[in-house]
């Protein structure tokens, strides 16, 4: 594979607009080593108030190890992240009352009931017991689940576990919630009823969710920011991602001489079509490019010529996708879900 991953930042335009709301939560620089492995790279990103940011990435991107150190769960290795204008590590104890976090695989005790169980998570997040009956009250409706509050846990549907994910992530009124792959295991129909739940939820709240299912990030999130092996290689709302990706393809070279090399990038890039013309290699015997090209046209044949024309010797040509758009087919062919920006 080509180790060429161009960054896609969408730069907002200027529009005049209301106030902005106030930063909630801001990242800067954060990376995580296990070991020799960095499964965090340098991420940085910011969410206001009230927005709903996606993790968007397949399995292993690091959308996980990310939350854990959004929720305190352990520091970054480097970098720095803020909560509500404070350093989260430099005031863990207090900062994390800040964040309601459904992780991965929560830990509910089936012999408890939902009431018992909230209860129970009240106490620990010192929820203040003149409050605490009315505070739960809420929470049990507010993710439907007034009816079953005296059932065992061990008895509800997975759909309604999660709802109780959602509803002890509740407790204690967070500013931020963070939902880690929050509809992962759940059928069509409990996919649904948990979306609505979380933009519910997300009215009010400022919230980051992660998933690898494609068509979520359209449906729930303000903006997305799209992680693969640890890195940010986009972000977005999702209609400037969609934007991205729609018109855009990609064409490798591969030519012999190194000598002629700027004359080939210098024919390239006033060929009609052409966006972008990118070295990614260069050796001794051949030097490798990627051209963005417009989606609609083919120009390989028309580059061929140009080279045979210029007589600069040719080594390889084929189209290709953008490595953006590779790693969408990755999460697609991964979760066998349908293509989500179309
Ligand atoms: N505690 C850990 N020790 C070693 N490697 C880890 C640990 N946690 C995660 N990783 C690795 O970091 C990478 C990112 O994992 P994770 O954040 O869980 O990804 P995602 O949630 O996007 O699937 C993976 O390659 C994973 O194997
Ligand atoms: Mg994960």
């Amino acid at each position: 594979m080509s180790s060429f991953l161009p960054t896609y930042q969408v730069v907002e335009s200027p529009q005049i607009e209301a106030p902005e709301a106030k930063v909630m939560l801001r990242v800067e620089n954060i990376s995580k080593d296990f070991g020799k492995f960095r499964a965090l790279d340098r991420v940085s990103f910011e969410i206001r108030e009230g927005e709903i940011l996606g993790f968007l990435g397949p399995n292993g991107a690091g959308k996980t190890t990310a939350m854990r150190i959004l929720t305190g769960f352990f520091p970054p290795t480097e970098g720095m992240v803020w909560i509500d204008g404070e350093e989260l590590f430099s005031r863990p104890q207090k900062l994390k009352r800040k964040i309601g976090y459904l992780p991965e695989y929560v830990n509910l005790y089936g012999e408890m009931t939902v009431m018992e169980f909230l209860k129970f998570v009240a106490q620990a997040k010192r929820v203040h017991p003149k409050i605490r009956e009315r505070h739960l009250e809420e929470k049990l409706t507010s993710c439907g689940l007034w009816d079953v509050r005296h059932w065992l846990i061990d008895r509800l549907s997975k759909g309604y576990r999660q709802r109780l994910g959602l509803a002890q992530a509740l407790v204690g009124d967070p500013d931020i919630l963070i939902l880690d792959e929050p509809t992962n295991g759940l059928d069509p129909k409990q996919i649904i009823e948990i979306r609505t739940l979380i933009r519910e939820l997300g009215k009010e709240r400022t919230l980051v969710l992660s998933t690898h299912i494609l068509p979520e990030v359209s449906m729930v999130c303000d903006r997305v920011l799209i992680l693969n092996q640890g890195k940010v290689v986009a972000s977005g709302t999702p209609d400037e991602l969609e934007a991205l990706l729609k018109d855009r393809h990609r064409i490798y070279i591969m030519m012999a001489d190194r000598y002629r090399k700027e004359d080939a990038l210098g024919l390239l890039r006033e060929l009609p079509g052409v966006q972008r013309v990118d070295v990614t290699d260069e050796r001794d015997d051949h030097v490798s490019l990627a051209l963005e090209v417009s989606k609609e046209m083919d120009l390989r044949s028309s580059i061929s010529r140009l080279f045979v024309e210029h007589r600069i010797p040719l080594l390889e040509i084929r189209s290709g996708k953008l490595s953006l758009e590779e790693i969408f087919l990755k999460i697609v062919v991964n979760e066998n879900t349908e293509y989500p920006f179309s």
